[in-house]
């Protein structure tokens, strides 16, 4: 539905004669013939633009930017050509109707390359200057280059089994990128248009980014830094953030397809715990249904499923079952998601008007109307069952919605959804529109009726398909991969740029979905995993087993190190974790995200919450030695806890690696005040001991405590517990500062084990003013020493010797 542009009064500015230029408290809008643009500013840095072709403009609708967001408005002040917010000057050629956004100092943020268009159906197209030496990054974990420069996508959720790095679309559309190194510092562009969108990186045309679609609205927003950071939280803040995981979705996590009874489940869940290897969570596919249908239980094999819940979750696991959307097409057969699915009158029709039935695991089924309130209602509804039975979390996969047996692997694009809802107009409207959002709205459903069947508990769901803003209701993971090194390789990309596209609780399949991975490239693959959002090892059917024992001892002991190192570092992940809720910063980031000065940028490195630097071989195949890029500033090596010494470059420094598998280099930056806990076999245990603080010390020092009861709103109740510790070297002293401590939630330790990493500070401690017993171990280059924790403000001090 399209509403009328509606007559504006506000004073026409100068123009020439053909094109109308009408300042708006909140921007501008100029109007050529047929066309027009409006650009408004939400906040000073953020700007809609919004095209519209015979005076219409398409309704105020969005799946991905909510409605409170998109009613955001800052007053602007109006120039002659446009208009200029606190932080932007935006201007609009009257005759051509480009936009250009500059910084207040008019360097060029970003400009329009020609006219934008809109077709005679809707479509539209627009491009985009590529000055050189820009880089882009973002479209969630879509294949290619890392930098999309010279490369080209197409937004269309597609089932992509066994897809390669060549293969284009795949399952999720983020129509988002942030461009960065341009002359006017990074900026994101939005496309809000959930249609089949394509984007070009100047490989169709030299120097032009391209941008189009060809149905939908031409309705998409920029948004300004300077920095990547400040871009990627700016996008958060329109599209959301992902809420905090639960403690245990940061665990271990288990999986194959599938596990295929009780007993064989109980025994991985034994195995685990024989061989020491801490993990959380232990995942049911399709195979504990009975044939397939979602919502059941294989009587059979699952004879309980109630009770195997009980009892994992005693032993410290949590079951995450698969919860497919596509409902089994099965009339009078007491199959309940089918039978209330059609008295509520739930399901997809299609273009005739009859309900659409198509193959998927049941054989024929049926697909919910996500897209219409009522429906994602009903949806919701149908988890009754398995929360009251303790099932911990769900998986929403096939959402793209997959479909077999046919060419286009989906449904009929005439395919009729009602929608309502989020500024759209209670309509019908054709599956082509909506396929993009079908994944996000089962995800949204799902999550929803979670949190309403326990309010108490924070909804675990993971999807395949997605669209921006989809991580406000889910985690996702990169599909179906394959068993090589070069989708090792690719997985660390994928990651790291689903994190700068809104979803930072991402997995990919560790060893390889499809293929079986040879014991070094599961070792590795679990080597880099373990410091990546979500960890979970999954494979496919009738490929070779991939629990971490199967390759013997030692592939057991690297693998099982590991994973050790994870939860130990639990307290600094769910750190990140949190500031990733409140900041939109993602858990794993490019180095340069922190780091824009270093020109760092080798798609094997990353850094976990800018502290941690995992640098994995370029080629981690091969043995050849490579050369880790680190930024200014120092480094330690997070294994020996020694500080590196490393070659100075001009923009960054570097240090020589040899690839060895019992060896993932890891670095922390000098600096950091990072909190690790003692080793438990799963998050749902409390640890015993001290809370350690590893102290290592360098410029702008300092670091982050956040803990809580992993409740829904544990902040808006109090049940959280935040600290933070900065320290400073003087030629005296190195001073810790144990800030003010936040939340009332009661920490399990009494005592603060701290260890101060590096040659500085072996002199006297003292805590406040009294002194503390210290060892000092001269080759590990350490002090260590306890420091009761009061709960309040304190002061160490270590003397220089
Ligand atoms: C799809 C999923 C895969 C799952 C399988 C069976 O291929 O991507 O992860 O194991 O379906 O449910």
């Amino acid at each position: 539905m399209k509403l009328l542009l509606t007559t504006l009064s506000a004073i026409a500015l100068a123009a020439p004669a053909a094109a109308q230029v009408r300042a708006l408290d909140n921007g501008v809008e100029v109007a050529r013939g047929q066309m027009a643009v409006r650009v408004t500013a939400l906040t000073p840095s953020i700007l809609r633009v919004r095209l519209a072709d015979g005076g219409e403009w398409p309704e105020d609708a969005s799946w991905a930017v909510p409605t409170e967001v998109r009613a955001k408005r800052v007053k602007v002040n109006a120039a002659p050509d446009g208009f200029a917010t606190e932080a932007l000057r935006v201007s609009v050629d009257p005759k051509t109707l480009q936009v250009t956004v500059r910084d207040p100092a008019g360097k060029v943020i970003v400009r329009d390359a020609y006219s934008p268009v809109i077709g005679p159906g809707g479509g539209f197209g627009m491009g985009k200057d590529m000055p050189m030496g820009e880089r882009y990054y973002g479209l969630g974990d879509k294949t290619g280059p890392f930098d999309r420069r010279g490369a080209s996508y197409v937004h269309w959720n597609t089932d992509t089994f066994g897809y390669g790095r060549e293969t284009d679309p795949t399952y999720k559309s983020i129509p988002f990128y942030v461009a960065t190194g341009g002359e006017g510092g990074s900026y994101g562009l939005f496309l809000d248009n959930p249609t089949r969108s394509w984007f070009d990186f100047g490989h169709r045309h030299d120097g032009d980014l391209e941008i189009g679609a060809p149905e939908g609205p031409a309705d998409y927003y920029l948004i300004a830094g300077p920095s990547m950071a400040e871009v990627v939280r700016r996008y958060h803040d329109l599209t959301g953030k992902a809420p905090l995981i639960a403690p245990w979705g940061l665990g271990y996590q288990q999986s194959r397809y599938s596990y295929m009874s009780d007993t064989e489940v109980r025994e991985i869940a034994g195995r685990l715990r024989k061989d020491k290897i801490p993990a959380d969570v232990i995942w049911l596919d399709i195979d504990f249904q009975d044939r397939n249908r979602p919502f059941t239980t294989n009587a059979r094999t699952f004879p309980d499923l109630p009770r195997l819940a009980h009892d994992l979750k005693v032993d410290g696991f949590g079951l995450v079952a698969i919860t497919d959307l596509h409902i089994a097409h099965a009339p009078d057969q007491n199959y309940a998601p089918y039978d209330s699915g059609v008295a509520g009158n739930h399901f997809l029709r299609t273009g005739k008007g009859e309900t659409y039935v198509a193959p998927v695991w049941p054989g024929p089924s049926v697909f919910p109307d996500f897209t219409r309130k009522a429906s994602r209602d009903w949806w919701g509804g149908l988890y009754k069952d398995f929360v009251a039975a303790g099932i911990a979390g769900f998986w929403n996969d096939m959402n793209e919605p997959a479909i077999f047996e046919t060419p286009s692997k989906t449904m009929p694009l005439d395919n009729i959804h009602r929608i309502d809802g989020d500024g759209f107009a209670t309509r019908e409207a054709a599956h082509s529109e909506v396929h993009n959002v079908y994944g996000m709205q089962n995800s949204r459903a799902t999550f929803e009726g979670l949190r309403k069947l326990d309010p108490e508990a924070r909804p675990f769901v993971m999807t395949r398909a997605t669209y921006a803003g989809g991580q406000r209701y889910a985690v996702t993971w990169t599909g179906d991969n394959n068993a090589t090194w070069d989708h090792l390789k690719l997985s660390v990309q994928q990651l790291v740029s689903l994190g700068l596209s809104g979803f930072s609780y991402s997995a990919a399949d560790i060893g390889g979905f499809t293929g079986g991975p040879s014991p070094e490239l599961l070792t590795r693959w679990i080597q880099i995993g373990a410091f990546t959002p979500v960890m979970r090892v999954h494979a496919a059917k009738d490929t070779p087993r991939s629990e971490p024992w199967v390759d013997g001892p030692e592939h057991l002991a690297l693998r099982r190190k590991a994973i050790e190192e994870r939860y130990r570092l639990f307290p600094y992940l769910y750190a990140v974790a949190e500031q990733q809720a409140r900041t939109g910063d993602p858990i794993v980031r490019p180095v340069f995200y922190d780091f824009a000065a270093s020109g760092c940028d080798s798609p094997m490195s990353f850094t976990l919450g800018g502290d941690l630097l995992v640098a994995a071989s370029p080629k981690p195949e091969s043995p050849q030695p490579y050369d880790v890029c680190l930024p200014k500033g120092g480094w330690y090596d997070y294994w020996s806890g020694r500080k590196v010494t490393a070659k100075a470059g001009e923009k960054a420094d570097s240090v020589g690696e040899t690839p060895r598998i019992d060896r993932l280099p890891v670095f922390v930056r000098a600096g950091t005040i990072l909190p690790r806990q003692p080793l438990v076999q799963s998050l749902r245990e409390t640890p015993r001991g001290a809370l350690e603080l590893a102290i290592y010390p360098g410029p702008d020092c300092g670091g982050t405590l956040y803990l809580d009861d992993g409740k829904a709103r544990a902040i808006e109740r109090g049940a959280y517990l935040r600290q933070s510790f900065r320290c400073a070297e003087t030629a005296e002293e190195l001073r810790i500062e144990l800030g003010a401590r936040e939340g009332r939630w009661k920490p399990w330790w009494r005592e603060f084990r701290v260890t101060i990493h590096g040659p500085a500070g072996t002199g006297t401690v003292r805590l406040d003013k009294r002194g503390v017993a210290a060892v000092h171990d001269e080759a590990a280059e350490t002090l260590t020493f306890l420091i009761p924790d009061t709960g309040t403000a304190a002061r160490v001090t270590v003397a220089a010797r």
